[in-house]
């Protein structure tokens, strides 16, 4: 990660001082040409913010839109007998980008920008690599080779990808613990119990058991994302201990936004394919900085 972070510093070291000073200086500027905010700046607090009131602009639309999505693709398993991360599966495509243009008009509103700007500290770009930006994931016990064992992202971990970073998660059906939510540890308690266990070090694993992790802190601080639908998380993946998908007897639909900075901690970049999202011409400058991670400077 260390060194992962030094190279990529380096490599955008320009993109990285600019998105900062376009933070400090013009995020008002910027989010009014954007769109005015609807509410009260929606501010994460302890690494986490949520909205249960299902009024964010263009949520309605992802909801509509979600639903033939669902129609079309859920319940079918695609990936062979274990396979990683089995009863989780991406269904979204590149061509959904353009034909449902909800999901990139939500994740790009000034509400939702202003919050994730706030909690970085910097103008975020969505994910090209892992984990992709935008993701439609249906989460099914019926696809998990081992439902009544809890492995991979089913255990507690940190994101370390790109550090920081932070998702919106939006649920597309109403979930509950049966659905196998998406649970969380506020940031403060994840990071004293990291620092207790020696979480990055080389002695530990990427993913904690229950019990270790409950040996470091009280497990009535861990929070299950589990609402109706239209629910929306704020949440720092890469400061709070989570895990998801447990269990899932009631398939859980779920959109994951990933905003990170251009610094990643990891060197994803220089073996994997980037995801490319749309820009046109009319997009307001936010838009595009968030939509083109590494934005040349001169589209300004
Ligand atoms: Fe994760």
């Amino acid at each position: 990660m260390r060194l992962a972070g030094a190279y990529n510093g380096f490599r955008f070291r320009r993109q990285l001082k600019w998105r900062r000073e376009m933070y400090k200086k013009q995020l008002p500027a910027l989010l009014a040409e954007n769109g005015p905010l609807t509410r009260p700046p929606i501010e994460l607090k302890d690494g986490w913010a949520l909205d249960t009131t299902k009024s964010l602009p263009h949520l309605d639309r992802v909801l509509e839109d979600s639903e033939k999505i669902i129609a079309a693709r859920a319940g079918t398993r695609t990936s062979a007998t274990g396979a990683y991360r089995s009863y989780f599966q991406d269904v979204w495509t590149p061509a959904d980008l353009e034909t449902y243009p909800s999901f990139l008009d939500f994740a790009t509103s000034s509400d939702v920008l202003s919050a994730v700007s706030h909690a970085l500290g910097f103008i975020p770009a969505f994910s090209t690599t892992t984990p992709n930006g935008i993701r439609f994931v249906e989460s099914n016990a019926q696809f998990d080779d081992n439902p009544n064992q809890p492995h991979d992202s089913q255990l507690h971990h940190i994101d370390f990808y790109s550090v920081p970073s932070v998702y919106v998660l939006v649920l597309l059906r109403d979930t509950t613990h049966a659905s196998g939510p998406w649970t969380f540890v506020p940031r403060a308690a994840s990071q004293k119990a990291a620092a207790k266990l020696k979480y990055w070090s080389r002695e530990r694993p990427f993913r904690l058991s229950d019990e270790l992790v409950y040996s470091a802190l009280d497990r009535k601080q861990v929070i299950e994302f589990a609402h109706p639908r239209g629910a929306v998380l704020f949440i720092e993946s890469s400061a709070c201990f989570h895990y998801g998908s447990r269990n899932s007897v009631e398939p859980r639909f779920q959109l994951m936004l990933a905003y990170t900075g251009v610094r990643r901690t990891d060197f994803s970049e220089l073996f994997m394919t980037e995801n490319v999202f749309p820009i046109h011409e009319s997009d307001s400058r936010l838009r595009k900085m968030v939509l083109h991670k590494n934005t040349p400077i001169t589209f300004f």
